[in-house]
């Protein structure tokens, strides 16, 4: 494990969980030592909440060695990569990796934003080099998204997955674009929310509440975005829209304003919402002639649509995009509101927005009007899920 910060500390403890003899690496001694203690500090965590014995404790830390030299890497058969989300750092530490690791082991990064395929490529061995990206906190979120490049040997990424399942994970696959599966469809969602609220349509209270009420969310998309972070939030949009070009992509206007005014959400007390005062100021006057009715609806929509689009892209499985968004994002399965709501249903309400909006995004995607054609649209469905 190279890089032992928040991510990489999490990904050791997993390992060594499991029974994986681990080396954890960090570039100097203090990162080294602060890796161990995010180690220990869990682990004691999960000692006092029950869920694990002082000698399973003792025995997962005997597991571990730490330490600065790359050198170790020449009998590692895994090569997790988590350090700091920089790609001149990313390249330096994988062409380190190139130079230590056995020519059979596999070489991954966990990065969330950058090119993967980048990144392989800047190696002497492509083929080996894939993505598995884990959630945060990683010894508890089960979700991995495992990516491949044009240049990855298939036979990597089925040892990954099993990798990853002996670990008692549920890993998903999908391909190399910006945000993979569950920040894209999260994060496209967000910011159509946002653009939502701009348009002056709906209060934020009122747009928090019909996606929690109506549409069964955990959180209103404002207050999520607040929590994730304005600056993280922007940051994903600006490499989904540099790679898509979708202007649904682009981060809403309303976004950057409360980028440029630092207002970066809870972690600086303001965002969408004022966390410091009773008195919160909502950044957009409140609305004087929309009733907000059918907003809900029609997010949810588009986020099915957008669902159903990375299917027809072959980009991800039904099953992978279901599990993805209720693990990652305890958001409901799309493709289980789709069956409940029905591809025909849907297909109309996509038309709707389309028609309106004449965003070519917004489009109806192919497979949804291929499942609303069917001649039975359920089975159809069923179908493709149970593939
Ligand atoms: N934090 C999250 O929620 C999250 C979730 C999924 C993926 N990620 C990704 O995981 C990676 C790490 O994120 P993080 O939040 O753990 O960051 P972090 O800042 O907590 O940790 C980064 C670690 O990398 C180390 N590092 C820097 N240069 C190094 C080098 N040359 N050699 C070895 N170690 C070096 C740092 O000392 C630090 O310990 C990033 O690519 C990020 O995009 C983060």
């Amino acid at each position: 494990m190279i890089g032992l910060g928040t991510m990489g500390a999490g990904i050791v403890e997993v390992l060594a969980k499991a029974g994986h003899r681990v080396f954890g690496i960090d570039y100097d001694d203090r990162a080294v030592a602060g890796g161990r203690e995010r180690l220990e500090t869990s682990l004691d965590r999960a000692v006092q909440k029950g869920k694990l014995n002082p000698d399973e404790r003792q025995a997962v830390v005997s597991r571990v060695s730490f330490g600065t030299d790359k050198a170790v890497l020449t009998g590692a058969s895994v090569i997790i990569e988590a350090v700091s989300e920089k790609p001149e750092l990313k390249q330096a530490v994988f062409a380190e990796i190139d130079a230590h690791a056995p020519a059979d082991a596999i070489l991954a990064t966990n990065t969330s934003s950058l090119s993967i395929t980048s990144i392989a490529a800047g190696t002497t061995r492509p083929d080996r080099v894939i993505g598995i990206h884990f959630f945060n906190p990683a010894p508890v979120q089960p979700l991995v998204e495992v990516i491949d490049t044009v240049l990855t040997d298939p036979a990597v990424i089925d040892r990954a997955m099993s990798f990853l399942q002996e670990l008692g994970k549920r890993p998903i696959r999908c391909g190399d674009r910006a945000g993979f599966i569950v920040n894209s469809l999260l994060v496209g969602y967000l910011n159509a929310a946002v653009r939502t609220y701009a348009d002056g349509r709906i209060s934020r209270e009122q747009l928090d509440a019909a996606m929690v009420e109506e549409a069964g969310y955990p959180m209103g998309p404002l207050a999520l975005l607040d929590m994730i972070g304005i600056d993280v939030g922007h940051a994903v949009l600006v490499r989904m829209y540099d790679e898509t070009k979708d202007r649904r992509h682009a981060p809403a206007p309303l976004l950057t304003q409360l980028l440029e005014a630092g207002l970066l959400g809870r972690k600086t007390g303001r965002g969408f919402y004022d966390y410091r005062s009773e008195e919160s100021v909502a950044p957009v006057r409140t609305p004087q002639w929309a009733s907000g009715e059918g907003i809900a609806e029609e997010l949810v929509t588009d986020y099915l649509n957008d669902a159903v689009r990375m299917v027809e892209t072959n980009y991800a499985t039904p099953d992978d995009i279901d599990a993805g968004m209720s693990l990652g994002c305890r958001m409901p399965k799309p493709f289980e509101v789709l069956a409940a709501r029905g591809p025909r249903a849907v297909l109309d309400r996509q038309r709707a927005i389309f028609e309106r909006t004449a965003e070519p995004g917004d489009r109806p995607s192919a497979l949804l009007e291929a499942l609303a054609d069917a001649a039975e649209p359920q089975a159809a469905l069923e179908l493709l899920r149970s593939r």
